[in-house]
């Protein structure tokens, strides 16, 4: 198999697990058995944190993290009929949700329809929609289902050849930049990479995790939009071009010395990348890079179009680019310290 090709069965594995926020550890396992070859211990934390470290010799930090949860949908009530309620854990787009297939954490699966007297012909808010997973009677519903249970969007891998096509793509395919990372670096520094649990609500286990491990370098890696799309609002990134450097979004705005040691790198191992400046949106690094004193903290995201959608797409070429170039700042023996 060609790296490609091995890229995208890692990808399609850490898609198709079952992990909404506050539920992750399936994708934690999963996570750590493609890890345990290429690391010399592994963490838990209280939070559901999958932390791996390998070791160097300098007695400096260097975090990698990525993000393990992905945006789901929690039931808030069932019905007579069985028809279930539910609220959004995380940013939850209702045009990208009615009609969809979901399945839950035991794998019982269901479909979402919305309130049809009462639309008049209008797009269904989520507070008009329902879970139907064949029931007759919210008996029947409760034998599978409780209030407080969280589903996900079935997953539904597209190949299409150098580009894949997925939920939850935001942000497994990140961790899976992250494992790709881990098999090959050689660093001075103990290298730290961080699976965190709870983005999707406000980067809460990032702010566990930055703590406990008190990095000296932190480098994160998300997903960012991808603004190569019919009438899309204007932003610099584009699928294909590379992975990015991140100036800013709404979490955080990087400083001077880490994105010059970014651009020094990226010129020096030789990795296409582009710039990214995202209107909006927030990533585990806003939670990292004020941390215990202030760390710094460098963001490096992956190009990806319909984020938070079942359909999220992006680029394998990006996400090989954003493994080497991730694996050469973590190598590199000078660390930024700003
Ligand atoms: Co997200
Ligand atoms: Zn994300």
């Amino acid at each position: 198999m060609n790296r490609i090709s091995e890229f995208k069965e890692l990808t399609k594995a850490l898609c198709e697990v079952y992990g909404p926020t506050g539920r992750e550890y399936k994708a934690a396992a999963l996570i750590k058995e493609k890890l345990a070859p290429y690391a010399d211990e592994f963490r838990t934390d209280p939070m559901g944190n999958l932390i791996a470290i390998k070791r160097g010799t300098s007695g400096k930090k260097v975090m990698l993290s990525a993000h393990m949860d992905q945006i789901g949908l929690i039931v808030l009530d069932i019905d007579d009929k069985g028809f279930i309620r539910f609220a959004p854990v995380g940013g939850i787009d209702p045009a990208a949700t009615v009609l969809r297939e979901v399945v839950f954490e035991n794998g019982v699966r269901g479909v979402i329809y919305h309130e049809e007297r009462t639309l008049k012909g209008e797009n269904p808010k989520l507070a008009q929609m329902f879970i139907d997973i064949g029931a007759r009677t919210r008996e029947e519903a409760e034998a599978h289902v409780s209030v407080g249970d969280i589903c996900t969007y079935a997953p539904h891998f597209v190949d299409m050849g150098s580009r894949v096509s997925c939920g939850a793509l935001d942000d497994r395919i990140c961790c899976a930049v992250v494992i790709e990372a881990m098999k090959s670096i050689s660093s001075p520094h103990d290298i730290y990479a961080v699976f965190t649990v709870q983005e999707e609500v406000g980067l809460r286990g990032a702010t566990a995790a930055a703590y406990s491990v008190h990095p000296d370098f932190s480098i994160n890696l998300d997903v960012t939009a991808s603004c190569d799309t019919p009438e899309c609002e204007y932003m610099p990134m584009r699928m294909g071009e590379g992975p990015t450097i991140k100036f800013m979004d709404r979490s955080a705005v990087f400083t001077r010395p880490v994105i010059d040691f970014m651009k020094r790198v990226a010129e020096k191992c030789g990795v296409k990348v582009q710039n990214e400046v995202l209107r909006y949106g927030g990533t585990d690094s806003g939670a990292i890079q004020p941390m215990l004193g202030g760390i710094p903290a460098a963001c490096v995201s992956v190009p990806t179009r319909y984020i938070h959608s079942p359909v999220e797409t992006a680029d394998i070429e990006d996400c090989l680019g954003a493994a080497e170039f991730v694996k050469a700042m973590a190598e590199e023996s000078e660390l930024p310290t700003a």
